[in-house]
């Protein structure tokens, strides 16, 4: 099969979410029930170094012009045999760990819809000539990849790959690629000005969104279009077929609903949860029990990490360093006895669809999460919340402020692989408080190392946690409710605390299996249809 997607996590600077460990873990799992996955996705004018030789070059039409595209390949640095293709166009090129733009003044058109839409038309122009070999199967992954099942569905010149079968994942429905229709060079009608022409009624309606009729949206393609819709956990599978009600901090089918219920009426809409690497070395640290060894150790580990990072710091967007200064200073005043007594972690991107409930007003005037600082601050004296994460700078700014009036509350703005490793070891409880999640892998990476989680129970968290048995789960029937809900957990968790119940809570954390390659299998026969 051929996957293609923005992201990849096995390359070195092709990660922004969830949705590039998908990417990287896959191709290896499906090795292992015998499909060869391989990839093709852009190589953002950096990934070329990381290995690939060039092996072509093709023309592309696009907005009325010939674009002359450089194809790439290199072997999978992960899997035998499997292979990547990468296409080379100055439209993609971007910074590492940057991969999305949102268009700049110089380069007006560089917007993501347009180098996606791009991109779609590229692979099935190198699928078509045979310089990429036609797989069994197409793969497509998220909106950017929408545009795909469109040309293939709608595009003469690209009917050929109307033999393949082709299926599409959907990692967040919170972002779908809208985009106008009209006329100027960042929209549908100059993108492919010929297809445009001679779409009719019926087609039309596949490629336009009816909530916003002068709009086309690439992730509504993929789930028009596809052979089968594909949802990464069975919860969130369920949860999109509803309309979503934010006013009531619900979100479902973000308008696509009608949509998928269609789909899901022909029986063509699945949930597969997403699996977690589970390598043989893995331990759970814990501070309360370390001698001065060990903690010794932890200090360089993270010192480690940061020397990483300092090292990596052209590439990658790095931790804040006065908060990261912050924390080393606080764990080394820490006498043995007075050592975070509870260590509350927390791991991700800055968007409303992480932080809404937190930042939410009680009417107490406080929002929840400071509300939750207090409460920390009064059960557990010796508690840390150490929250880690990058993107939206209006929600780094209030987690700063917040971080400037606790003492306890630690923000570390950034992201660096090897420091959320350290949280994911070290932590006591972990805290992931998505409004909706279509999967999630911070939970599954804490509970690997046996750290309980305290999630909201929806989509994929719902599918992995395990209410009073492996972790904490809340629920609410509005945002306020939710907050007031997540309060409530947290008060039974720390109650637990340190108890033979948390023993236990810790290791059927631990216990819990999320398991490529059992996973794998439901790939090949629920959504490849390969016996
Ligand atoms: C997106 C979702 C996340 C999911 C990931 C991989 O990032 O927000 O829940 O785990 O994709 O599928």
């Amino acid at each position: 099969i051929l996957m293609v997607a923005a992201e990849n996590g096995a390359l070195k600077g092709a990660k922004v979410g969830g949705m590039a460990d998908v990417i990287r873990d896959l191709p290896q799992a499906l090795a292992g029930v015998g499909i060869q996955a391989d990839v093709i996705m852009p190589s953002y004018g950096f990934l070329t170094a990381q290995g690939a030789k060039q092996i072509g070059e093709f023309d592309v039409s696009f907005a009325g012009r010939h674009e002359l595209i450089k194809l790439y390949w290199l072997a999978h640095p992960l899997v035998p045999g499997a292979n990547i293709y990468l296409l080379e166009h100055g439209l993609w090129q971007s910074i590492p760990g940057q991969i999305y733009s949102q268009g700049t003044k110089d380069r007006p058109f560089a917007d993501d819809a347009t180098k996606f839409a791009f991109l779609c038309v590229s692979v099935a122009k190198a699928l078509v000539t045979g310089l990429v070999p036609m797989p069994q199967l197409l793969h497509l992954h998220d909106w950017h990849t929408g545009c795909l099942a469109m040309l293939r569905a709608l595009a003469p010149e690209y009917q050929a790959l109307q033999a393949i079968e082709c299926v599409f994942s959907i990692h967040n429905l919170a972002l779908q690629g809208i985009r106008p229709l009209g006329h100027d060079a960042s929209s549908f009608a100059a993108w492919f000005p010929s297809l445009f022409a001679h779409l009719d009624v019926t087609q039309l309606a596949d490629i336009i969104d009816p909530r916003y009729p002068h709009c086309i949206n690439p992730m509504r393609m993929g789930i028009r279009l596809a052979d089968r819709v594909h949802l990464v956990s069975p919860t969130y599978a369920k949860e999109v077929l509803l309309p979503s009600q934010p006013e009531r901090g619900f979100f479902g089918g973000e308008g696509l609903e009608a949509d998928l219920q269609h789909k899901a009426d022909q029986g063509r809409v699945l949930g597969i949860l997403n699996g977690c690497d589970y390598p043989q070395a893995l331990t759970k640290k814990s501070f309360k029990r370390m001698g001065l060894a060990e903690f010794t150790a932890l200090l360089s580990d993270i010192e480690s990490a940061l020397v990483q990072w300092q090292a990596t710091q052209s590439q990658v967007r790095g931790v804040d360093m006065i908060a990261f200064t912050r924390l080393q200073a606080l764990w080394r005043q820490a006498s043995l006895e007075a050592f975070p007594a509870f260590l509350l972690t927390s791991v991700g991107r800055l968007t409303d669809q992480k932080v809404l409930i937190l930042r939410h007003i009680l009417p107490s005037g406080l929002s929840v999460l400071e509300t939750l600082l207090l409460q920390l601050q009064q059960t557990q004296p010796n508690a840390l919340f150490v929250l880690l994460g990058s993107g939206d700078p209006e929600i780094g700014q209030f987690f700063q402020t917040l971080a400037a009036k606790y003492a306890h509350f630690v923000f570390l703005q950034g992201y660096h692989e090897a420091l959320s490793q350290c949280l994911y070891q070290y932590g006591d409880l972990l805290l992931m408080p998505s409004s909706f999640e279509p999967c999630g892998i911070s939970q599954m990476l804490a509970m690997r190392s046996g750290q309980p989680c305290l999630v909201h129970g929806v989509g994929g968290l719902q599918d992995t946690v395990e209410d009073g048995v492996d972790g904490f789960v809340f629920y609410g029937e509005d945002i306020k409710s939710q907050g007031e809900a997540l309060l409530a957990k947290l008060a039974e968790a720390l109650e637990k605390f340190d108890s033979s119940d948390w023993t236990q809570l810790k290791r059927k954390a631990k216990a819990r299996r999320f398991d490529w390659r059992s996973i794998a299998l439901d790939y090949k026969k629920q959504l490849y249809n390969i016996l």
